[in-house]
């Protein structure tokens, strides 16, 4: 990245305000070991939420709700989110910033489970967002998974994209990186899917599921 890019990467990531709840989230992720959306990708996830008038939302990696809060914040009042995390306590962690965030308990369903085998249980074509933030080996599996979750129209989120720039290096063949790279080719090569690289954050790609009669 240039010395001017990197500078307008940095600007953009500091520019997003982010107040006590998330702040608090973000200090419990770190002391669990996990790391949260950066603060430009939380905004972005906000904004994105709220465009897409989402009502039913998926969120593959809980972690300990930083993305969550963010999503949450962008949805409107009936709206739910959905969240997958294999580790209770990230789960327990991520319950008490959403309560810490005033969203009402009905609002989010927290599900304890590998996302690999949780994933398949919910509905074809039922979800307005799916947010994938967990696992990057199984990122193959959790993309696959969301286009059928959503409905026409529905968009796609993925974090972690550019994995810490090791995907725009041709040199980089780590097997982790080679799957990020597979999962963008496999998105953008989808007749199915409209979709976009961000370089917010880590990458942060966005598709979103198109009609048929449109194409
Ligand atoms: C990068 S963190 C998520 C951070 C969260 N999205 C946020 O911004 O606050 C990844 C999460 O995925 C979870 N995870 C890892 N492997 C998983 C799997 N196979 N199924 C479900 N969750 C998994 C981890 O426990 C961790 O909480």
């Amino acid at each position: 990245m240039s010395a001017d890019k990197q500078t307008n990467w940095s600007y953009t990531e500091a520019l997003p305000f982010e107040d006590e709840v998330l702040l608090r989230a973000r200090e419990r992720s770190h002391e669990l070991g996990v790391h949260p959306v950066s603060t430009g990708v939380g905004a972005a996830l906000t904004v994105l939420a709220a465009s897409a008038k989402a009502q039913t939302v998926v969120e593959v990696g809980t972690g300990a709700g930083v993305s969550g809060v963010c999503l949450l914040r962008g949805l409107g009042p009936h709206s739910v989110l959905t969240t997958i995390d294999s580790d209770v306590d990230h789960l327990r962690a991520a319950r008490l910033a959403y309560s810490e965030a005033g969203i009402p308990g009905n609002r989010t369903r927290t599900i304890s489970g590998r996302a690999a085998e949780v994933l398949p249980r919910l509905t074809d074509n039922a979800y307005d967002l799916v947010f994938i933030d967990a696992d990057k080996a199984s990122f193959p599996v959790y993309t696959e998974q969301a286009v059928r979750l959503l409905k026409p129209g529905g968009l796609l989120i993925v974090n972690g994209a550019l994995d810490n720039g090791r995907v725009a290096d041709p040199a980089a063949r780590e097997p982790l990186t080679n799957t990020m790279r597979q999962v963008g080719k496999a998105i953008r090569d989808n007749d199915s899917l409209v979709s976009a690289l961000l370089p917010t954050g880590d990458g942060l790609l966005l598709a979103v599921k198109v009609q048929p009669a449109r194409r």
